[in-house]
């Protein structure tokens, strides 16, 4: 049976060309700086964000660790949403590491707003906590910032002496879905980072883009956290080759995520408003069904997709279900019969 894989983008592989791009890389030692490949993608990804430099690391909580290092560090806090991958899925790396507390904000779908930072501020108290810098995530279950809420935050961070640090794992599709370029969005946070290995298709990494002076820092951070690599080229080639090729093709992940939505609320057994997907992550409700079951019994017919433990069902789309198969995969949920599971 022909299996569709909705569950992340995160699960795209390297592509022939890419892994050709990653053979026919030239390296050195990036320890050293020495390494042109790294440093070519390093450049793409300063100029791509209009920042003065960029870092190549393992990967984007590296990325966002390495900020709150040096944006917060010991005994401030980081006000960013309750939602935010920096909450739940990063090992608070933050506090552990970085010793940074993390401040979980509410604010609809995802997104923080100056009202809501304001009332989590601290007063300057001796005995009081520092807040120490803003993180954002755009986009954040597939929701992206609008230019005007970007602009709101960041000048709001500025009055109040707050770096932003935009966690942009998916700042590619942000741009796609809102028409603004990179180096827009990027404009309204002091640091930012995107991943290559989601759906650009990278096999690894991420890059910290920033001030000179930032990145110059960033590089210690990385080094103290055991991520200097050595002939790095090879795995940075395929982020070249990914911002080469993939960008465009994201149109189609948003596309795709829309088609499936709108099957998806056309089914008697799922809700979803399809005018709420925005990029190429799409969550729907089962109507009071177990969806731990439905994902499962979808499953058996070849999809895969996640409960989130919301009592919803998150589907992602990518590469790696080129836009044939989407008709496939509406095809199957449209003839979907849930069982009963509990
Ligand atoms: C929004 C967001 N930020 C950060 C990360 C962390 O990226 P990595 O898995 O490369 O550490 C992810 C990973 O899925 C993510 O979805």
């Amino acid at each position: 049976m022909k299996t569709y894989d909705l569950r992340s983008d995160t699960i795209t592989r390297p592509s022939l060309g890419m892994r050709k791009a990653m053979m026919r890389a030239d390296v050195g030692d990036d320890v050293y700086g020495e390494d042109p490949t790294v440093n070519k993608l390093q450049e793409m990804a300063a100029a791509l964000t209009g920042k003065k430099d960029a870092l190549f690391v393992s990967s984007g909580s590296m990325g966002n660790l390495i900020s709150i290092f040096l944006h917060a560090g010991s005994g401030k806090e980081v006000l960013t949403h309750k939602d935010s991958h920096i909450i739940h899925h990063e090992l608070s790396s933050a506090s552990a590491l970085a010793g940074s507390a993390l401040i979980g904000l509410d604010g609809e779908r995802g997104k923080l707003s100056p009202e809501t930072i304001e009332k989590a501020l601290r007063p300057d108290i001796y005995y009081m906590p520092k807040s120490g810098m803003i993180e954002i995530e755009n986009t954040i279950g597939g929701v992206y910032y609008r230019g005007d809420e970007l602009k709101a935050i960041f000048e709001f961070a500025r009055k109040k002496g707050l770096p932003v640090h935009m966690d942009g794992a998916r700042l590619f599709n942000a741009s796609e879905a809102s028409g603004m370029s990179i180096k827009k969005i990027a404009s309204y946070a002091n640091s930012v980072t995107f991943c290559l290995s989601k759906g650009l298709g990278a096999p690894v990494g991420s890059l910290l883009c920033g001030s000179s002076k930032f990145i110059k820092h960033a590089r210690r951070i990385r080094k103290m956290l055991g991520g200097g690599t050595r002939q790095a080229g090879i795995i940075a080639a395929a982020g070249i080759y990914a911002l080469e090729h993939n960008v465009e093709r994201l149109k189609d992940d948003r596309e795709n995520a829309m088609k499936i939505a709108e099957t998806l609320s056309s089914c008697s057994w799922a809700r979803i408003d399809p005018a709420e997907v925005e990029t190429n992550i799409l969550f729907f409700g089962t109507k009071g069904r177990d969806p731990e079951g439905i994902v499962d019994q979808l499953k058996r017919k070849g999809i895969l997709c996640g409960a989130d433990g919301k009592n919803t069902i998150r589907m992602v789309t990518s590469l790696a279900v080129p836009s044939e198969d989407i008709e496939d995969v509406c095809k199957i949920l449209k003839d979907f019969k849930p069982v009963k599971s509990r």
